[in-house]
């Protein structure tokens, strides 16, 4: 008998319609899982089909609540006392990730602990998308491949203003953290100008800008950012855009958490459109009016494939 080369991909109860979109894209059926809970709440899942000997990708994002991250480890201890030849945690939103140094004394540094665990159950490698900071890679002692959402946004940005110039665009970084992003979303849209937002974080979820650094004045801002939480500090940055004369603002952000007011804050903002990605789900009554979401399956699904063929993925980053 030849060996299951087949790709088995399952997912957590955070990740159900990813699951479904890239079990499409790759043509694929999802493996029979069970994950449900006790009746005191505790979590019980069950891979319901006999996976020896394969590569099994589970596909579970880690925003809250908590559970996301446990029923993750269950699978994957699950398919591991299964036999799978390897087990890739496919982490379309990596939480617990903003917390990735000792900058205060005793704090926690969270994202090395999800590194621990994952490792811990038996993870294999770890695939995400815009890790909140690319060195979280090397918390971990596996392989680790970071996706950019840049290329969706990218198609979506061309298909909205095919007429992009230099003189009437400005992709904008709300932080210095995120300047690299906006640079080579920059690049890849014909070299646009950037500029970048000089903010202060009091305190955590509280953002003051400073000032806008680079020419604004008469252009079309388009901000780009890995997280969208409270909203405030994507509010801030296009009042100031705004007050330095941008025309109009658009907002991409890949993983829109819309936690608290976020709704009320964004939809009273300057903002024309937020476009995020689908690497959360179950938000869909926290959107403000002004969002739309866009899907990353494919982007996902194209690098699962590569990875599960052994081919490159750096055309990806492309
Ligand atoms: C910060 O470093 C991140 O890139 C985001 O800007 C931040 O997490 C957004 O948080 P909030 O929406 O709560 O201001």
């Amino acid at each position: 008998m030849g060996k299951d080369e087949r790709i088995r991909i399952l997912s957590g109860s955070a990740s159900v319609q990813l699951l479904e979109k890239i079990s499409r894209y790759l043509g694929v059926e999802p493996v029979d899982t069970y994950v449900g809970r006790f009746s005191d709440g505790e979590i019980r899942v069950q891979i319901r089909e006999n996976i020896r000997g394969n590569n099994v990708y589970i596909i579970q994002s880690t925003n809250p609540p908590g559970d996301n991250i446990l029923e993750l480890l269950l699978l994957i201890d699950a398919a591991k006392r299964a036999s799978a030849k390897s087990i890739a945690a496919v982490i379309p939103y990596f939480g617990y990730a903003r917390q990735d140094r000792k900058d205060a004394p005793r704090v926690p540094i969270s994202a090395k602990v999800m590194a621990n665990l994952l490792q811990t159950v038996g993870a294999s490698r770890v695939l995400t998308v815009d890790l909140h900071a690319d060195q979280i890679q090397g918390f971990f002692d596996i392989p680790v491949d970071n996706l950019y959402a840049i290329p969706v946004f990218k198609e979506y940005v061309e298909k909205k203003f095919p007429d992009l110039n230099r003189d009437d665009f400005v992709i904008v970084s709300p932080d210095a953290g995120g300047t690299r992003r906006a640079r080579l979303f920059a690049r890849k849209l014909g070299d646009l100008p950037i500029a970048l937002i000089d903010k202060r974080r009091p305190r955590p979820n509280v953002a003051e800008v400073m000032n806008v650094i680079g020419d604004v004045k008469g252009k079309v801002a388009i901000i780009v950012d890995d997280i969208i939480d409270t909203g405030n500090s994507v509010r801030s940055a296009a009042m100031a855009l705004k007050e330095k004369g941008a025309t109009e603002i658009y907002v991409l952000i890949t993983h829109g958490i819309f936690s608290g007011r976020a709704k009320e804050i964004l939809d009273d903002s300057p903002i024309n459109e937020i476009v995020i990605t689908d690497t959360i789900e179950g938000n869909e009554d926290r959107l403000p009016s002004k969002a739309r979401k866009i899907s990353i399956a494919d982007l996902m699904g194209e690098a699962i494939r590569r990875i599960h063929y052994s081919e490159s993925l750096s055309v990806l980053f492309l």
